[in-house]
């Protein structure tokens, strides 16, 4: 076997070499990355020189991929393109244009598509060209947050439902991001605060920017409570920042971190990244 990894950080997230994803990677390698995947939550490949159907067939290999929302630019494919860069002339788009404002979004704490009602397992997100400067992503890891929770704690989120919904985490942004068409293809759902990795059994909670209230709780306390682990997972100690190269291919596991775009001179330096996203295999 040929595939090695070092740690990027002390409880999660780690660097893998040796795979060659667009010369190809065979079952036993691909299987020593699936079994890190569950147990770093984060992996980074580097110098992945990948086109859209190299990255889409890889992804493809941990299970059947999640198509863009309408709402996205060049919507209802399976490479996701966020870039601040205009699909048909090339240019820069302005950090105030609704596309950007949109895309600001990806800056709070989330999980990928825990809007929906199966959320995904796994984003693959590729670096096609990034800034020399800012834009890293930042990973939080529910996982070893939730190892530290006090036991009370634990006890009181157990078994726990929260709302959530893409238009609530929009509407902090800016209150007209969907018209009444679009809001209709994304009614809120229900996901477990609690979820346990189905291959190694360990548990975390599950929250971030789309998750609006608790059921059954009264909205602000629910709120305050999501918030609170929020700020828990966010805690330096459970967060890994990831400094963007060139043909980086970086994926983690939505079902147990969240994530963070961070900002960069927007306006001056091009980013543009496509994202692939592995969908879950069943509601939480
Ligand atoms: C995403 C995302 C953050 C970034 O692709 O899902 O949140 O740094 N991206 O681009
Ligand atoms: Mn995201």
């Amino acid at each position: 076997m040929t595939v090695t990894h070092q740690k990027l950080s002390k409880r999660f997230a780690a660097e893998v070499r040796g795979i060659d994803i667009a010369a190809g990677v065979s079952a036993e390698d691909f299987a020593e990355v699936e079994r890190l995947f569950n147990q770093h939550s984060v992996l980074v490949f580097r110098d992945q020189d990948i086109d859209d159907d190299q990255q889409a067939d890889f992804s493809r290999r941990f299970g059947a991929l999640e198509k863009t929302v309408i709402i996205n630019e060049g919507g209802g494919t399976e490479i996701a393109i966020i870039a601040n860069v205009h699909p048909e002339t090339d240019e820069i788009i302005p950090p105030d244009d609704h596309r950007m404002v949109f895309n600001s979004g990806n800056e709070m704490w989330h999980s990928d598509s825990s809007f929906k009602a199966v959320p995904a397992t796994a984003s693959l997100l590729s670096g096609r060209e990034v800034p020399p400067t800012g834009a890293d992503t930042e990973f939080a890891s529910m996982r070893a947050a939730y190892a530290d929770l006090p036991a009370e704690t634990k006890q009181r989120i157990e078994g726990l439902v929260a709302e959530h919904s893409i238009l609530y985490s929009r509407s902090l942004i800016a209150p007209d991001l969907f018209n009444e068409e679009e809001a209709d293809e994304v009614p809120p759902v229900r996901q477990a605060v609690v979820r346990e990795n189905p291959v190694n059994g360990r548990k975390n909670f599950y929250v971030g920017s789309h998750a609006s209230h608790i059921e059954g709780m009264d909205i602000e306390e629910g709120r305050a409570l999501i918030g609170e682990l929020v700020e828990f997972a966010t805690r330096p100690e459970y967060v890994f920042a990831h400094k963007w190269r060139p043909m980086d291919l970086v994926m983690w596991d939505n079902r147990c971190c969240m994530h963070r775009g961070r900002s960069w001179e927007k306006a001056r330096y091009r980013r543009v990244m496509h994202r692939t996203t592995v969908a879950g295999i069943g509601p939480t």
